[in-house]
């Protein structure tokens, strides 16, 4: 039984004012709020069991490598890896697409080709684009047609023994496109022996996912966006290809043994967990999929496509307004500029007066904006803790600013 008003009494932060009203919390693709079950995690683990993981022989020491571990666990089973030690932990998707591009820098040589998409957030461009600089390597870029939707023929001509990487993401952070990975998966192994990534920063919140259906190489998320706290994220790597990769940072945690003459390395997952790890916040990401699998993920989705579709519906009532990806599938996010009023930022600020918090800009994706010929989008995001009023509330807004600045 969903009970929205239930799951927002697990928000504290939602009874707060913002410049006197309701806060109407809008940018859910940036962060989500947190449950008070997740901060309850941390607070317990800064006032009970604070130690660093796995060097000690002290109690509690054990105990917060026993509460990580369990975590590691839940990942696993969250996203179905085969294998706990699949998981690796890190500090969101960024650092996830870094390490991957990094580590695979010895498996690319010159001319060797790396595809990704029109609808990548820049973490998942820069980080191939230094992997070329590095190896001489050339990227390829999946074109979008006007909504915003993958072209696919184009991977059909790009594909070939030379692809040695395709990095695409589930949903796009900038339009909410959810992406026929299955389709791109498929297609890859078919016609090329390439890594297959998948940036699941935009669909771990909504999606339940399934990296063995899937069958991709790796695929990266972040714990913030999905009720967990800041500075959490977590890599999932097939056994196989992690255990044949070579280490990222070096340091503590990672090594089997180390002396002058040489060092070697430790198994998965410590062989890319170097240094002391973000131990509460782990833990308290294992909270986070404790909150998501309690309400679930079928009403989660449910209700946020209802949310969704009735934005959309609302917001096309309006005279002038245009939605970025209107006739695509999408999800937890609509993304949209009126017309005359040139800059985003002049309606966030409108909005914020508010209470209602929006994101405006580029959502760290300039191609995307680059191809719609804009300089950025209003774009309102959604969580299961969203209601149908603070669309409304949304749509008044929204009108508030056309009237104000047009
Ligand atoms: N990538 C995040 C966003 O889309 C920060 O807002």
């Amino acid at each position: 039984m969903f009970d929205i008003q239930e799951i927002r009494s697990q928000f504290s932060i939602l009874d707060r004012e913002v410049n006197g009203k309701p806060l109407v919390y809008l940018d859910n693709a940036a962060t989500s709020q947190k449950p008070n079950s997740v901060l309850e995690v941390c607070h317990a683990y800064y006032t009970e069991l604070n130690a660093n993981v796995h060097r000690g022989i002290h109690t509690l020491s054990q105990l917060a490598t026993e509460e990580m571990e369990l975590s590691r666990r839940k990942i696993q089973k969250f996203i179905n890896a085969e294998h706990d030690f699949e998981v690796i932990f890190t500090k969101g998707t960024t650092e996830g697409l870094n390490l991957i591009a990094y580590i695979l820098t010895q498996k690319l040589q010159k001319d060797d080709e790396i595809i990704i998409s029109y609808l990548e957030h820049h973490s998942n461009i820069v980080p191939w684009q230094m992997l070329c600089e590095r190896t001489g390597a050339k990227l390829r870029v999946i074109p979008i047609d006007e909504n915003g939707v993958l072209q696919l023929d184009y991977l059909d001509q790009f594909l070939s023994e030379k692809t040695k990487v395709v990095s695409v993401n589930q949903v796009s952070n900038a339009l909410g496109i959810v992406n026929p990975i299955e389709e791109i998966i498929a297609k890859t192994r078919k016609n090329s022996d390439a890594y297959i990534v998948i940036d699941g920063a935009q669909s771990a919140p909504h999606f339940n996912i399934d990296v063995q259906k899937m069958d991709c190489d790796f695929f990266v998320f972040s714990g913030h966006k999905m009720y967990a706290p800041m500075g959490t994220g977590v890599l999932y790597g097939k056994r196989e290809i992690l255990e044949a990769l070579p280490p990222f940072h070096g340091g503590g945690e990672m090594i089997a043994t180390c002396s002058f003459e040489g060092t070697t390395y430790a198994g998965l997952p410590f062989k890319y967990e170097a240094g002391t790890p973000n131990v509460g916040g782990n833990i308290a990401l294992g909270a986070a999929v404790d909150f998501m699998q309690k309400v679930g993920h079928q009403n989660i989705q449910n209700h946020e496509n209802a949310l969704l579709e009735y934005a959309q519906r609302q917001l096309l009532e309006l005279e002038g307004i245009k939605i970025y990806g209107e006739k695509a599938h999408r999800t937890g996010v609509v993304s949209f500029n009126l017309e005359g009023i040139g800059i985003s930022s002049d309606v966030g600020m409108i909005l914020d007066k508010m209470g209602i918090a929006v994101r405006t800009g580029h959502h760290c994706t300039q191609p995307i904006m680059n191809f719609f010929n804009i300089a950025g989008t209003v774009r309102a995001s959604f969580a299961v803790y969203n209601t149908f009023e603070e669309i409304d509330a949304l749509v008044e807004g929204v009108k508030k600013a056309q009237r104000m600045l047009s």
